[in-house]
């Protein structure tokens, strides 16, 4: 089998207020009145005979509901009862399957536009995958981003795989040239990701196998999954193995991590932008922006953020610190 995992796990907290535990971004349908979690299930169906999600119990509900609006009505779910992020919630889909059917792993959070350049990638990345190896995606590195893993790579042979970059390093990475970001997709068997991660992190393979195998239908218990390192398949897999391809790719992505990225998104579509670089989000009241340039208000029913665009990646303070005063 060809399966579809997908994982959905992030709180997007970079684009709090409308982003949130209870409705995190994957899930807001602003992009054309669809979500991402239904846009990327949608895309990958032409490419895989299974659906599997791996949620967490605040978010399975919508995961349900945006599976049923992209039409598909059979898929498998494994829910977590704490995030222990990448590296076991991917190792948990591995255990559910057989060793040698191909886990095709898709963030659910990303915007990405199906074509030719999709097609031909992730066709590659399947025949790759089948011929044993632990396939990635590669996006031409343009800029210094932080917030990315880099692969090093010559055609489809890498030969060095770097998660989150500091400043310095990113800068060095984009100055030599031969980098891509690690689009967050994987292609590989499930029996060869296991042993890979045993090999590499034993103590998450143990701890992961423990808490799916003691699961109650798809719900994992609390108490046996926190006791999962909480490490991400990058650092875990991606960094350590010597079995790992890239896909050189060039279709159109996007994480839609932060408002930036959201304002981008919109400017293209030539939606609620003025001509100094604001945005309003979340209302359709008329709002005018005088002496201010490249701004965005962003309004929920409870919540009203002001910001300056530059300032987007700080968004997620702002989140964490009201997580801690409530
Ligand atoms: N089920 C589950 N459980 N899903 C999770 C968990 C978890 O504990 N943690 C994260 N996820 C999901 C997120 O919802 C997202 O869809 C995906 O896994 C990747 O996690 P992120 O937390 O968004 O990772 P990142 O953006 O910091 O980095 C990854 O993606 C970049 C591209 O956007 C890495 O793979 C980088 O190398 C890559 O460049
Ligand atoms: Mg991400």
């Amino acid at each position: 089998h060809i399966i579809n995992l997908i994982l959905s796990g992030g709180i997007g907290s970079r684009l709090w207020p409308i982003s949130r535990k209870t409705q995190p971004k994957q899930y807001l349908p602003i992009f054309e009145g669809e979500t991402l979690f239904q846009k990327t299930a949608k895309r990958n169906q032409a490419y895989c005979d299974q659906v599997l999600v791996v949620g967490n119990k605040d978010n399975y509900q919508l995961s349900r509901k945006d599976l049923e609006k992209a039409g598909i009505t059979e898929y498998q779910e494994i829910i977590e009862a704490c995030p222990r992020n990448t590296a076991a919630a991917i190792a948990f889909a591995a255990f559910a399957v057989e060793a040698e059917d191909i886990l095709f792993v898709t963030p659910s959070d990303h915007l990405i536009e199906s074509g030719t350049a999709y097609d031909k990638a992730v066709k590659r990345a399947i025949q790759l995958a089948k011929e044993g190896y632990i396939v990635t995606f590669g996006l031409k590195a343009t800029r210094p981003e932080t917030g990315f893993g880099y692969i090093e790579a010559e055609g489809e042979e890498v030969k060095s795989f770097r998660e989150k970059p500091n400043q310095d390093t990113a800068e060095e990475f984009i100055k030599k040239g031969n980098f891509y970001w690690n689009s967050g997709m994987f292609c590989f068997q499930a029996g060869l990701f296991l042993e890979e991660l045993k090999a590499f992190e034993p103590e998450v393979y143990l701890r992961s196998k423990e808490a799916f195998e003691k699961r109650d239908k798809g719900f994992l218990k609390e108490d046996l999954s926190a006791k999962i390192p909480s490490i991400s398949v990058d650092y875990a897999v991606m960094e350590q193995s010597n079995k790992i391809k890239v896909v050189p790719s060039d279709f159109k992505w996007s994480d839609m991590g932060s408002f930036e990225q959201i304002f981008t998104y919109f400017k293209k579509q030539g939606k609620t932008v003025d001509k100094n670089g604001n945005m309003v989000l979340g209302t359709d009241i008329h709002t005018e922006f005088v002496g201010i340039r490249n701004s965005l208000i962003v309004m929920t029913p409870d919540a009203l953020l002001v910001l300056k665009r530059s300032k987007s990646q700080e968004v997620k303070k702002v989140y964490e610190r009201l997580e801690k005063e409530n």
